[in-house]
């Protein structure tokens, strides 16, 4: 017996002396809040300055002393980013840093199905993990505004409903890995040009109701650990440090845990970055905005002159320990995490992913009697015409360039599939962008071609006569001035002398199928002479087979329309009333250069996209939300669980969607909301439900939307609050903006 008491007291010795070794700071027992206090307590002021700011172009350092690692991040959205070098843009030169490219954002947003978004998120964590990224610089959720837009592909669309609903679970997807989202650009960057330099004026209402609700959905919903401040300027301060936008709005009202990351070059301040919001500094110029010397980190506007700030008593040290304690969750909740799963780099599971997104997120936009799905059994010769379908698209447009371990064309995706019994021929047809490399990483293709543009028409028309099928594939590229970062888009029209050739095609043949390739909407006005229309985007490593897929009927197209696609570019707000891209402050600003401040105003106020369109009775060519499919699908009964709704409660509207056609297929029930009578000017109708559904031929399910009180809300500027009135509302149901099939009205008291 006392030999079992003895044990038993040194057994609890033991134990009380292992949990007197383990610092607080690392006892996984202890909350995370718990941990920091600890950590921040044996900080010094040099490790805590070295934490709040980058160490090289992607990496800010850790605190070794305590075993905290360096952090890494990387771009983003659409796959990870190749390694640079330490400090520089140029390639680092690895060669296991190929990944897997995922569809840009556009097309994620169109599959309207939030479980794309999960999966993307959890499969894009899988590799970041692999990777040695703790956090991916995405997903990006700005509003598009203009058709014209350069980054509107790495963006999830014009509407905030769609775009809140698709941004959650890519955020919950990436950050159930152990790596971080950082959603960007927090806010109003729905440009590129002058993107520095544009200060956005717009009213509170459309601040509120149309350009942040994605941003307080990945926050509030998705819970994101990290947003990154965009370039541009609002009420005259940059969004990095903005104390509007920072500390008033994302900290303040939406209780932001997280860490604000300056967008690369995005700081302008020490004053400002300390006082209003910025947490971690990225990507500075050390003189400013144009130039910077190498490894000049500790020049950084939160290192040496923050330091010195706090040492001659400018600053306390109150802001830094926030902004380190934020930087430590941060890394609890990643690097210091050690139930952080395995990664995966380019996996068959993931490519899986990238086919699903591309085939659910593709997009028939017209497809007259009924030409596709193209007849295997019938066609004999098909021609294949234009640059898009030989051209790799995951090289170029800015940050969210790749390198993918593979890409497959549009072309080869074709011939694979259509090949044995049918001939696939291919002609140019056109002379685009023949470049083919970002920073360093070359797609090794050669697309020179002397050809003058009468002479590759000639060519394709002279293919096409003989041909079942042509199939056009044409539309953008990720060159500047097309879809990319740093510049708008120059022209709505079709680059490269295009419309020539579709012209000249559509009277060839009447079996033309054009495929656009790209992130933004096009002039089309050739619409009516082509039968068919698919809408495919930048879809990343499995781009030919997912076209080839969708093209043959091998998957049903179930895309819809995350944008209202204008017949003319006066048909969007933005340009209608000439406020874009913004007037100089002064006749000789534009002269004088960077650093001149232009002031762009959102004029069409909350009128964006289809809330335009519907206000003022135009007929987009395509509309939000439109989409079509190889089936019919009927809706019908709509019903809703109550005739009135009080505030704090919930209506439930069930619609019954069948399958009429004879082949498998899903449709988007879409559910807008319109205010039949308001003190206040409000859109026509708001999409506020939506749900995909798959069904066999035959097949047919009742589909259930609720709605609270948001859903009628609108923000009340005189009070900064938001506010429904009593009265009556509409309930639309259809499956596009522009096709609403029910209606059914309710209550609200
Ligand atoms: C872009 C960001 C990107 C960063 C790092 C900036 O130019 O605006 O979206 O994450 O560079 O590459």
């Amino acid at each position: 017996m006392k030999h079992f008491i003895a044990s038993c007291v040194f057994v609890m010795c033991a134990m009380t002396t292992n949990a007197q070794q383990t610092p607080a700071y690392l006892d996984e027992s202890l909350q995370i809040e718990q941990r920091i206090d600890d950590t921040l307590a044996r900080m010094t002021l040099q490790e805590k300055i070295r934490v709040i700011h980058a160490q090289s172009k992607f990496s800010s350092a850790g605190v070794p002393r305590l075993g905290f690692p360096d952090f890494w991040t990387d771009d983003g959205p659409h796959g990870v980013r190749p390694d640079v070098l330490w400090d520089e843009w140029e390639q680092a030169g690895q060669t296991n840093d190929s990944c897997v490219a995922f569809p840009a954002l556009t097309c994620l947003a169109a599959t309207w199905n939030p479980d794309m978004s999960l999966i993307y998120g959890k499969s894009l964590g899988e590799e970041a993990l692999y990777r040695g990224k703790d956090m991916i610089l995405g997903p990006g959720v700005n509003i598009n505004r203009t058709p014209l837009g350069g980054r509107n592909f790495e963006y999830m669309g014009e509407d905030p409903y769609l775009a809140s609903t698709m941004v959650v679970p890519y955020v919950q997807g990436l950050q159930s890995m152990g790596v971080s989202a950082c959603v960007k650009h927090y806010c109003l960057n729905n440009d590129e040009e002058y993107r520095h330099q544009v200060n956005v004026v717009v009213s509170d209402r459309a601040l509120h109701e149309i350009y942040l609700p994605a941003f307080k959905a990945a926050v509030q919903q998705g819970k994101a650990w990290a947003i990154m401040g965009a370039y541009n300027i609002y009420k005259n301060e940059h969004n990095c440090h903005n104390q509007y936008t920072l500390n008033k709005i994302l900290k303040g009202d939406w209780q932001f845990d997280g860490v604000v990351v300056s967008d690369w070059g995005g700081c302008h301040d020490t004053d400002q970055a300390v006082k209003n919001g910025l947490d971690l500094e990225f990507g500075s110029w050390t003189n400013g905005l144009s130039q910077g010397s190498s490894n000049a980190y500790d020049n950084y506007y939160l290192a040496s002159p923050y330091i010195k700030g706090i040492q001659n008593g400018k600053y306390t040290t109150k802001e830094l320990d926030e902004k380190v304690r934020r930087v430590l969750r941060l890394f609890y909740r990643t690097t210091m995490n050690r139930q952080r799963p395995h990664g995966f780099l380019c996996s068959d599971a993931h490519y899986d992913a990238v086919r699903q997104i591309a085939n659910e997120g593709i997009v028939l936009l017209q497809n007259k009697h009924n030409v596709l799905p193209i007849n295997r059994q019938k066609a004999k010769r098909v021609l294949v015409v234009g640059e898009n379908a030989i051209k790799m698209m995951t090289v170029g447009g800015g940050s969210s360039s790749l390198k993918a371990q593979r890409e497959t064309l549009p072309l080869e995706g074709l011939r694979k599939k259509l090949g044995g019994n049918i001939e696939v021929d291919y002609a140019r047809g056109y002379v685009g962008d023949v470049t083919g490399d970002y920073n360093g990483v070359t797609t090794g293709q050669d697309l020179k071609d002397n050809r003058t543009e009468d002479e590759l028409i000639a060519e394709a028309v002279a293919k096409a006569k003989t041909a079942d099928y042509v199939i056009l594939i044409g539309g953008l590229n990720k060159a500047d001035y097309q879809d990319c970062e740093g510049h708008d888009r120059k022209q709505y029209e079709l680059p490269y002398a295009q419309n020539h050739l579709i012209e000249a095609l559509a009277k060839t043949t009447k079996n033309l199928v054009y495929v656009n390739v790209s992130g933004n909407a096009v002039a089309m006005p050739w619409k009516d002479k082509v039968s068919a229309i698919v809408q495919s985007w930048f879809i990343g490593s499995e781009a030919g087979n997912a076209i080839a897929d969708i093209l043959t009927g091998d998957a049903n197209p179930s895309g819809k329309l995350p944008f209202t696609w204008y017949a003319r570019l006066n048909d969007c707000g933005a340009h209608a009333l000439n406020t874009y891209p913004g007037t100089w402050r002064n006749t000789d600003d534009k002269a004088a250069g960077f650093d001149k401040i232009i002031d762009e105003e959102y004029k069409e106020g909350i009128y964006v996209g289809y809330r335009w369109t519907d206000k003022n009775n135009i007929k987009p060519t395509f509309a939000f939300g439109h989409g079509l499919s190889y089936t019919t699908f009927s809706m019908s009964n709509l019903r809703q669980s109550a005739k009135e709704m009080t505030r704090d409660g919930k209506l439930t509207f069930t619609v019954t969607v069948k399958n009429t056609g004879s082949k498998r297929g899903a449709e988007t029930v879409q559910l807008y909301i319109k205010d039949i009578k308001s003190s206040v000017d409000r859109p026509v109708k708001e999409l506020k439900g939506f749900k995909k559904v798959w069904l066999e031929p035959g097949e047919q399910k009742d589909v259930d939307m609720t709605i609270d009180n948001n859903a009628l809300a609108y923000y009340d500027e005189t009070t900064g609050t938001w506010k429904s009135e009593d009265g009556e509302f509409d309930a639309l149901v259809g499956n596009a903006s522009d096709n609403i099939m029910l209606n059914s009205r309710f209550m609200l008291k």
